[in-house]
């Protein structure tokens, strides 16, 4: 594999690319491409995303369909579904302080603080809660689209499906 492009000329490199080869990616490789994409940021560090993939025959071709008949998830070897989790705060979220005070980068008083902070922020976003997990769920896909270039994958964004038929 070729050295790793950096930022700057992924982010100039990067196309949409329409047609694809169909040969597997080596799962070190994809499983190097998630870890990128989860070490995006996100509010309050919620992680509120959930990265689904695509890589069954049968389940492209009805991702295909999804997509109005874009071809894109048939040929290329593999799609990555971003979801938005507005409510993944409401479930246990204890992982997300532990990895905050075992990486060094949150104090006891932080996690107490973030503690308290969540809800009252959370519940204050009233109908735009979907909005922000979007948003942290956007920059984690950027992320990986970023990564993928790095790593010598091309990449397609797609917003061209029906959402219902995506999660069916
Ligand atoms: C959010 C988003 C959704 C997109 N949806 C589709 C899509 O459904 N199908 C497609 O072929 N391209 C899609 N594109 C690709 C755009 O058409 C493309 O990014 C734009 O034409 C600029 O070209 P470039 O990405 O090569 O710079 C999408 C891009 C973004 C950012």
């Amino acid at each position: 594999m070729n050295a790793p492009l950096d930022v700057p000329s992924a982010i100039l490199h990067r196309r949409s690319i329409k047609s694809f080869q169909t040969r597997s990616v080596p799962p070190e490789l994809v499983r190097r491409l998630v870890e990128l994409a989860i070490a995006a940021p996100s509010s309050y560090n919620l992680q509120d995303w959930r990265i689904v993939l695509i890589q069954d025959e049968m389940q492209k071709v009805a991702l295909a369909e999804a997509c109005f008949g874009q071809q894109q998830p048939i040929q290329a070897p593999m799609t990555f579904i971003f979801a938005a989790d507005p409510n993944s705060w409401k479930g246990d979220i204890t992982p997300i302080y532990e990895q905050g005070i075992r990486t060094g980068a949150w104090t006891e008083e932080t996690v107490e603080y973030f503690k308290s902070a969540i809800p009252k922020f959370q519940a204050s976003l009233g109908g735009r809660s979907r909005e922000y997990a979007v948003k942290d769920a956007m920059i984690a896909a950027t992320h990986m689209v970023l990564a993928a270039e790095s790593l010598g994958l091309s990449t397609c964004f797609m917003n061209g499906w029906s959402e219902e038929k995506v999660k069916g």
